[in-house]
């Protein structure tokens, strides 16, 4: 089975890196500042690696910025983070004008109107970007997806014979997509959060304690390194 999809030089990269943006409230806590700087920060950060990941040709990174489980935090926290996705949609910079195509996957449909709107934007803007395929995972939970494939393949009316796991794949955020090769958490957690649970059946990992506004090219450049040692079985021998 081959481990490389691309040739860049001597390494090759995996198809679609998705990464888990964990550790900025930890981040402004060390620096005695409110976690709303963390997400502040973050969200620069963010900015940072999805262009350091069209530049070096990566076709699919997934970013995680707010889960189903998310809403639990105080509401202040979610405002915060809510405005701060506002102000990262208004800048078209951020996705027209490098040529990256964006899209929004998880459950939209509890968010502020403008939100919808200004994400409806997005999408249709950069529809015709051919550099990286950026999907933000924003209200996004794995069971929830799942759940809500099961859902529709019922109202569709299929029949459980013709059940297939592509019956299954279609109906998620992530249809057409190929699945994630290599998940990145960094913040010292080990665990996936309900993140692309379906789709992460056989992802490699890459787990670091840096915290995600610390979390530099050269940190994915590390994992990069990594994921070339890695030897991908499917199963086989
Ligand atoms: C990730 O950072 C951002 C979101 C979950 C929205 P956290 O806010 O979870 O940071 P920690 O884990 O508290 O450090
Ligand atoms: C996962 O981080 C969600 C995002 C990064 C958006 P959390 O901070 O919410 O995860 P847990 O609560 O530590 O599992
Ligand atoms: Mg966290």
């Amino acid at each position: 089975m081959p481990l490389f999809r691309k040739k860049e030089k001597e390494r090759v990269l995996p198809r679609h890196i998705a990464i888990i943006m964990d550790g900025n409230g930890r981040w402004a806590k060390k620096r005695s500042l409110p976690r709303s700087a963390g997400h502040a920060a973050g969200s620069k950060n963010f900015k940072d690696i999805a262009r350091y990941c069209n530049k070096i040709g990566l076709e699919y990174l997934t970013v995680y910025a707010f889960s189903t489980e998310n809403w639990k935090r105080p509401q202040e926290e979610v405002n915060n983070i809510m405005n701060i996705l506002r102000d990262y949609l208004k800048d078209a910079k951020n996705f027209k004008d490098e040529n990256i195509k964006v899209k929004f996957i998880g459950n939209l449909e509890p968010l502020d109107e403008d939100i919808k709107e200004l994400i409806a934007d997005a999408e249709s803007e950069s529809e015709n970007a051919t550099g990286l395929h950026l999907n933000i995972a924003l209200n996004y939970g794995g069971r929830d997806e799942i759940t809500n494939a099961v859902k529709r393949i019922i109202k569709e009316g299929l029949s459980a014979e013709d059940i297939t796991e592509e019956t299954i794949s279609e109906r998620l955020y992530t249809a057409g997509q190929p699945d994630p090769d290599y998940i990145i958490r960094p913040s010292g957690e080990y665990r996936l959060s309900n993140y692309l649970i379906w789709q992460a059946a056989y992802a490699e990992y890459w787990f670091s304690d840096v915290l995600w506004p610390d979390f530099k090219p050269a940190h994915l450049e590390k994992a990069l390194d990594e994921y070339n040692r890695r030897n991908r079985r499917f199963g086989g021998i």
